[in-house]
Order: C-alpha cells, then sequence, then structure tokens
C-alpha cells in the first residue's frame, strides 16, 4: 500500500496554545512533551478530537501540557485513489471489516511515536468491562494507543497479532469507537497528577474504594420542602464521615450487588 506523504496525525497540546485557542485549533502539530501522558487515537474520524476531551478541566490540562493527543487518521493509510480501509466479510453477512494490512500500518506508525510500555487497546463490546481500575492502570503508564473501529469492526487477524487488548464501554452497541475512546481518555486523564484542582475529590469518588458515592448536597439548606440531612449541617466530621459511609455502602448494596460482593466477601462456609 502507498504511505502517506505527509504524517497523518494531528497532536494537540501546549506548544498550540494561544489565548483564543478554540478546541479544534488545540490541533496543530506540536512536538512530543516528553514526559506528558500521551493519548493515541487511531480513528477514520480525527475531526472528533479533542471533542469534549478539548472543553472544560481535559481542555485546559491539555493546553497546560499535562497530557497530549495525538489522532492517527485511518484514511490516510487507505489503498488506492477512493483510499480504502475496509472490505466484505468473510463467509458473508452485512457491513464492511476493517482491513488488517491497513489497520497495521496505522499501528506500526502509531506505535512508533509512544513508550513501548504504553498498552495497545482496540475499543470494543466484545471486550473488558472498563472500569475505574484499568484507568488507574493506564493513568500509572505512559500512555496509551486507542483503536477506534467502525462498521462491523476490526479483522481478527490484526487483533491476534499485536495481542491487542479489547476494552468495552458496556454492553451497547456504539456506532463507533471514538465516543468510547473519549470516555477513556477522560476518565483517565482525570487520575493524572494536577490535572483536577483538588487531588482528594478523586479518592473519594464512586468505585475509588470499590463503592458508590454517597449523595451529595448543597445550598440551600431547604429545597421545595425537601431540608439537607441534619447531620451534613452539624459541623461533626466524624458523624458526617460515618454517615457517608453508611450511605455509600446501602446504595452499593442496594444498586450493585457486584460491587458489594467485591467488597465484602462472604466469609467462608467450610
Ligand atoms: C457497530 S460497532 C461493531 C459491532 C460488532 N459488529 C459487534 O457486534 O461486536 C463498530 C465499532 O464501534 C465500537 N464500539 C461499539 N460498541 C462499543 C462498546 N460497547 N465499547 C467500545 N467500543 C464499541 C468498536 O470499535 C466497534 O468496532
Amino acid at each position: 500500500m502507498d504511505t502517506p506523504k505527509t504524517p497523518p496525525q494531528k497532536s494537540h497540546g501546549r506548544k498550540t496554545i494561544r489565548p483564543t485557542l478554540k478546541p479544534r485549533e488545540l490541533m496543530e502539530s506540536a512536538p512530543d512533551l516528553a514526559r506528558a501522558w500521551k493519548a493515541q487515537v487511531i480513528t477514520l474520524l480525527p475531526d472528533a478530537f479533542p471533542g469534549i476531551l478539548g472543553e472544560s478541566l481535559t481542555g485546559r490540562a491539555l493546553k497546560d501540557g499535562l497530557w497530549q493527543l495525538e489522532t492517527i487518521a485511518l484514511r490516510e493509510f487507505g489503498e488506492g485513489k477512493h483510499r480504502n480501509v475496509d472490505d466484505t466479510p468473510a463467509g458473508g453477512g452485512a457491513g464492511m471489516v476493517l482491513r488488517p494490512d491497513i489497520m497495521a500500518a496505522a499501528i506500526d506508525h502509531a506505535r512508533a511515536r509512544i513508550q513501548p510500555a504504553a498498552p495497545l487497546v482496540y475499543l470494543s463490546p466484545r471486550g473488558r468491562p472498563f472500569t475505574q481500575a484499568i484507568a488507574q492502570d493506564l493513568a500509572q503508564g505512559p500512555g496509551v494507543s486507542l483503536i477506534c473501529g467502525r462498521f462491523e469492526g476490526l479483522d481478527q487477524r490484526v487483533i491476534d497479532h499485536y495481542r491487542i487488548a479489547e476494552i468495552s464501554l458496556g454492553d451497547f452497541v456504539l456506532t463507533g469507537g471514538e465516543i468510547a475512546a473519549q470516555a477513556v481518555i477522560d476518565a483517565t486523564i482525570r487520575l493524572l497528577p494536577g490535572v483536577l484542582g483538588n487531588e482528594a475529590s478523586t479518592e473519594e469518588e464512586s468505585f475509588s474504594d470499590g463503592l458508590l458515592e454517597h449523595p451529595q448536597y448543597t445550598r440551600p439548606a431547604e429545597w421545595r420542602g425537601q431540608k439537607i440531612p441534619d447531620v451534613l449541617m452539624s459541623g461533626h466530621h466524624g458523624e458526617i464521615a460515618k454517615w457517608r459511609r453508611a450511605q455509600s455502602e446501602g446504595l452499593t448494596r442496594q444498586r450493585r450487588p457486584d460491587l458489594w460482593a467485591a467488597h465484602h466477601p462472604k466469609p467462608n462456609s467450610d
């Protein structure tokens, strides 16, 4: 296949800052920020990035160089005049499948531009369900290369050849992997030092200790006849912590028996 003449990736990050910069305008070539956590996304829709990641705290952190984003446009590796990237499924059936040779060229290009310890991940409904623990693992490493599927997905041989880990956003089918990639990146970068103003807040959130978070309240003290629970207004930190813990445990037991069982394994009966 013919390789692209110009590098098909766009980098997003600190070297591109101008005071009036809009999220899409972060998409200018930027030299690698040597120590910043790096997300690479192989996609047919590079214009979908940075998307929501260019907003609010994640967008600010991107501009400040706390993490970097590189999109790799799969189409640029496509074959022929129309840069074809897909073909009909072997054995018949509806839809199209992303070709292994085209995807392999994009993967080789991507992997040469990221530290080898960064995992290579395919967003897929068949994958391991994404969890806070996976986000924590990713945040500990140098970054991640994410592959977004489209159509019927990716030829199995490329998954096997590169031993690509598969991660799912949940038991539903999206049109493509881009929303899933943004969710994985968002959940991970908010765990990087400095991205959230108040780092303690990630320690008290849902899943951080295997439980769902307690309910939250703010002013006004009474709204439509409902008061904030007295204990939260008492100023008694010990009692507040106890109340929050009990709420957390109750909610987890009621709504997520799977999490509760993992958090509170039944004593061995033998
Ligand atoms: C229409 S889906 C393909 C679904 C595939 N034929 C199947 O039944 O498993 C196209 C792409 O969307 C992405 N995708 C869809 N659902 C997803 C999910 N729950 N989690 C992560 N990625 C998903 C994957 O990248 C997938 O290759």
